[in-house]
């Protein structure tokens, strides 16, 4: 008896789940979806089965063979990180039936009024379940180190339509039979006559953090082969600005196959979602959702999509085990990423994405001098909540590490070494320890090139990493320098420049400024209003720490705008640290305001900045 992962109660002596059969009744009015969960383990069992939930209220547990009832107990003491664990008895079942509802407050669910959406006239509802909120929306063994197949019935207001991470079986109108495990009143609503029911299946097994949907009143865009884009159908604007962003998804697919091998999934769409999406893009297989952000007109929409589509294999294909091992899925799928960019914008793009990841990977390890532990690839989480400590990390070093390899036996070698380590490992969640066995038996000798030990389980950057470069990033480095002396760039050295360059000049700047040179700067370029909220944001951030205060209306528009936790941290973390009565009291207010339109993960998130520092 030993827990498998500092996120679970999932117990290493019990069989894993591998299928979820669902049935969901999504009640709008009351924000609470109705369920029942029919739960396959991969052999008979018999003791205490610990499984994951957060504000869930289980009505019975049955044995779906017998309906006889399954004893069970909750544990009253939600644990602050990993929610309630339910432990049900069971004497040789390999299936338990839960019938259940989720809580209001449930954290992967984020419910939209129709005042909060394009639409105006329609209600919105989304999730996002990485690292650890499936278990807010069914109970499970919500750890990546199980696998599952799963079939959703998905009953909504007729008026609207179900997206899901998922193949779209059938939309139809409800039947009473399979209303019967559903609770009288829920079953008698189930037939509602302003109901459908949208049903959908995976096919390929998932941990349940990959588990998403999303309800509105949509529309598509077909882009692609196996892409569309879909947003609110009220949207038009966005849908139409997306269907030209992400016209090249196809040809990105067609590179990650090449360098990569196939695709497994089928179908590659992307959803736009709500401006209240807490992440740039998330991985979801088959369906990537999307922050509406992205959409800009220059090239980082495209790199956000090569990002998630580089999910594909590393991530979604092979998983990391638990959270400690991270690196894995998002080290990895940076350094796909940054190839994939190399292929379709060029190597000078690609070069300035990892100097911004560079850059962003030096700020960490300041944030994190107090809390080395942060800085390590593989690292201890118990008692840590993953969104607490989401940094760059993970990706900036797990992508240098990735590097360090490639540069060390070449591109060639290391392409195949690549392929051969997604097809061993495709479907399967693996630890670094794997990892690294797999590359000491394929790459022998590289233990004596390497120091494999301090690149995993050291703290800091080190030495052999590498920073980039090239004639545009050199340059604008060097310009970032000559802004401390009061230079600032001429119109001609930034003729060329769109967001990425921006981005990459501003996080290079000193934390602080003479307010006067960074209000200069703004007159001249405009930057505090640029379309590209990664530009808007890094300016706002130094106006915010030079205490500019004019621009303090700019920042409280953008956090009353935008939902995306990047953006939320910089901003919420510059204002509580600027020192100022004025700013802390500005930050709390904002929050207060604002907090009911955030992701309930974002509202979270920034508690804790709050709390840490106000
Ligand atoms: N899987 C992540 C998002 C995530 C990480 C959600 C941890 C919850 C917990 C996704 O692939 C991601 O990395 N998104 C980035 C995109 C960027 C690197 C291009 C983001 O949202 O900023
Ligand atoms: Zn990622």
């Amino acid at each position: 008896m030993a827990p498998i992962d500092p996120h679970s109660f999932t117990d290493s002596s019990h069989p894993l789940t591998t299928h979820i059969s669902l049935s969901l009744y999504l009640d709008f009015s009351t924000s609470v979806i109705h369920s029942s969960a029919l739960l396959t383990l991969s052999s008979p069992f018999s003791g205490d089965l610990s499984l994951d939930t957060r504000s869930i209220s289980i009505t019975t547990i049955l044995d779906p063979k017998t309906h006889t009832l399954l004893p069970h107990s909750l544990s009253s003491n939600p644990d602050p990180i990993k929610g309630s664990e339910i432990v049900i008895s069971l004497t040789g079942q390999s299936q338990l039936l839960i019938l259940y509802s989720t809580s209001p407050s449930a954290s992967a669910l984020q419910w939209l009024s129709p005042i909060q959406t394009f639409s105006k006239s329609h209600p919105y509802v989304y999730t996002q379940c990485q690292a650890i909120h499936a278990r807010s929306i069914f109970p499970c063994q919500d750890t990546p180190a199980a696998r599952i197949r799963y079939d959703v019935v998905m009953n909504i207001p007729s008026s609207l339509s179900a997206v899901m991470s998922a193949r779209h079986v059938r939309r139809r109108l409800p039947s009473l039979e399979e209303a019967k495990h559903l609770d009288d009143v829920t079953a008698s609503l189930w037939r509602g006559e302003d109901r459908v029911v949208e049903e959908f299946v995976m096919e390929q097994p998932i941990p349940p953090y990959l588990f998403a949907f999303a309800v509105g009143e949509l529309g598509f865009r077909e882009v692609g082969p196996r892409t569309r884009v879909y947003a609110e159908s009220a949207a038009v604007e966005v849908l139409d600005a997306a269907e030209l962003e992400f016209a090249g998804t196809e040809e990105m697919i067609k590179q990650g196959e090449k360098l990569f091998g196939g695709y497994e999934w089928e179908r590659f769409d992307l959803l736009v979602l709500p401006p209240s999406f807490p992440y740039g893009g998330m991985e979801n297989p088959r369906m990537v959702f999307l922050t509406p952000t992205v959409i800009k007109g220059d090239a980082s929409g495209a790199q956000v999509v090569a990002h998630e589509l580089a999910h594909s294999w590393t991530g979604n294909l092979i998983t990391n085990i638990n959270n400690e091992h991270f690196w894995l899925n998002e080290g990895f799928t940076t350094y796909a990423e940054r190839r994939i960019v190399e292929v379709v914008q060029g190597e000078d793009i690609a070069t300035l994405n990892m100097g911004i990841g560079w850059r962003g990977l030096n700020d960490e390890m300041e944030r994190f001098k107090d809390n080395l532990e942060c800085t390590k690839l593989k690292n201890k989480q118990d008692g840590v909540d993953p969104d607490d400590v989401y940094s760059q990390v993970p990706y900036e070093k797990g992508f240098q590490f990735v590097l360090r390899i490639e540069r060390q036996v070449g591109r060639t070698a290391f392409d195949e070494f690549l392929k051969k380590y997604i097809a061993t490992f495709k479907f399967k969640s693996i630890d670094t320890d794997t990892f690294l066995d797999f590359l000491k038996a394929n790459i022998p000798g590289i233990e004596k090139e390497i120091n494999l030990q301090m690149w995993t389980e050291g703290v800091g950057i080190p030495e052999d990493a590498y920073e980039p470069v090239s004639a545009i990033y050199t340059k604008i480095i060097s310009l970032a320098e000559e802004f401390k002396q009061g230079k600032m760039p001429s119109e001609d050295e930034v003729a060329e420049w769109k967001g990425q360059e921006w981005e990459l000049y501003l996080e290079n700047l000193p934390k602080s400024c003479e307010p006067s040179q960074v209000v200069a700067l703004d007159k001249r370029y405009r930057l505090a209003e640029s379309k590209s909220y990664e530009v808007k944001v890094s300016f706002l951030k130094l106006a915010i720490s030079s205490k500019c205060k004019e621009y303090h209306g700019e920042v409280e528009k953008t956090l009353k705008s935008v939902g995306r936790m990047l953006y939320l941290r910089a901003l919420f973390t510059a204002l509580a640290q600027a020192g100022g009565t004025e700013e802390k009291q500005m930050a709390k207010q904002i929050f207060a305001e604002a907090r009911e339109t955030y992701h309930p993960i974002a509202q979270g998130v920034v508690e804790s900045i709050l709390s840490k520092y106000i």
